[in-house]
């Protein structure tokens, strides 16, 4: 039975088609005939595939236009402490609205206005305010949306920007964080940033004053600017915006503090006074600060003690619950206690205003010694008060009563 079944499968196997695989010679054919040939067109559509998907990828970055409507618009009346500066721009906005009270005395308009200072003071708060008073188109692109990693692009968007603006003059442009592009000439391996650049070098040098095309920009490194963008004809103005002084400071705590319940003890002056240094985005992260803290208590309004907690928490950081031995808070009250006496007993230094063991930020005690008023000259004589009390602060682990049980702990 089995030698019958053999016979039968062998027969079969006779009857059977070719099987319809390709042999060795079709297959070398395929080869020769269709993959060399086709292969590298097939590699290029690969990459082209994958420079197509990479560049839907790329966020889209064309220039926004702020119009007076529009939500991201401030008014003159919300940028508070940088008075000079707003006069500055005020005068900008005349001349796109009045340009005939300067031509017809000879003047040219001012073809750039570079905002620069420190950050947070309000450079782009400012900008947008002009966006909102002038009425003339305002078109505003960040300078970090000129870098790509194709190069030409950056200066493809810059032709693109200067090109819109031209066509509905007039019109200010208005390039925030400068130092994205800007930055000297030659320092960029790949050259790309150089070539945007030049770019913008070229596109503002090739509109006259009859173009009534103003280009605003903001910076924090005027220093690290390349020297070719600040010369006359390019950004004739630099404007400096400052920290804001007291009365400043009071002005911006009072913008931020609208509309927000205060309690009866608030005195908004009291925390402008001691906020010396602290630019408008530290008092609208502290105006903001107090609020959250006074809902963290369930109180219906913010009191005095919300913001001097906030302020401590602004410039100090948060309190941290570091697990501290018994013998480092002693080393930290005797270092801080240090302090204080130094300060308490030298005439040309701050009052003391706290002394805290309690770790904050990176510190693990602070000593607080707040201004009572801005100062701008210190006399050799409180510098030398000053580095005193810095001092003060190893003073106690060497006194002379080192060794006895009340006595501080050597470190
Ligand atoms: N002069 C000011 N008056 C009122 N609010 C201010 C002022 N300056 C800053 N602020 C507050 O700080 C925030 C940040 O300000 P802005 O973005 O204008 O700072 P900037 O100078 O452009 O900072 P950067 O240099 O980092 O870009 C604003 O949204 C505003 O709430
Ligand atoms: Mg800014």
């Amino acid at each position: 039975m089995p030698a019958r079944t053999l016979v039968q499968v062998s027969s079969v196997a006779a009857v059977a088609p070719p099987p319809s695989f390709l042999g060795f010679d079709s297959y070398q054919t395929f080869l020769n005939d269709l993959l060399i040939p086709w292969s590298p067109i097939a590699l290029l559509l690969v990459i082209g595939y994958f420079m197509w998907r990479t560049l839907k990828l790329m966020p889209r970055t064309k220039p926004q236009e702020i119009s007076a409507k529009s939500k991201s618009s401030v008014t003159w009346a919300e940028v508070e402490g940088v008075d000079e500066t707003k006069a500055e721009l005020r005068e900008v906005v005349d001349f796109l609205s009045d340009p005939q009270r300067f031509k017809r005395l000879g003047a040219r308009v001012p073809k750039g206005i570079l905002l620069h200072g420190p950050p947070g003071t309000g450079k782009t708060m400012l900008a947008k305010a002009v966006a909102h008073e002038s009425g003339a188109t305002f078109i505003s692109q960040s300078a970090s949306s000129f870098i790509e990693m194709f190069a030409g692009l950056g200066a493809a968007r810059i032709r693109r920007l200067f090109k819109e603006a031209r066509d509905s003059a007039p019109a200010i442009i208005f390039i925030d964080e400068l130092d994205a592009v800007g930055a000297q000439r030659g320092s960029d391996i790949s050259g790309e940033r150089d070539q945007t650049l030049n770019q913008l070098l070229v596109e503002m040098d090739g509109f006259d004053s009859r173009d009534n095309v103003i280009v605003m920009a903001a910076s924090n490194l005027l220093e690290k600017l390349d020297p070719a963008l600040l010369r006359p004809g390019r950004f004739d103005r630099q404007v400096f915006v400052p920290p804001p002084d007291m009365r400043g400071r009071l002005c911006i705590l009072e913008v931020h503090t609208r509309g927000k319940p205060l309690g009866q003890d608030v005195v908004l002056e009291r925390t402008a006074r001691h906020a010396a240094g602290l630019t408008g985005a530290d008092l609208a992260n502290l105006a903001n600060e107090a609020a959250i803290l006074a809902g963290r208590h369930n109180r219906d309004f913010i009191a005095q003690s919300d913001f001097d907690d906030a302020f401590e928490r602004v410039i100090a950081g948060l309190q941290s619950r570091k697990l501290i031995t018994d013998q480092e808070k002693r080393v930290i009250a005797w270092h801080e206690a240090g302090h204080a006496l130094v300060s308490e007993l030298l005439p040309n230094v701050d009052k003391v205003t706290k002394v805290s063991i309690v770790p904050r930020g990176k510190a693990l005690g602070y000593t607080l010694n707040l201004p009572q008023e801005d100062r701008y000259l210190k006399s050799r004589e409180e510098l030398i008060d000053h580095m005193k009390v810095l001092l003060g602060g190893r003073a106690p682990s060497r006194s002379p009563s080192a060794g006895s049980p009340q006595a501080p702990p050597t470190i």
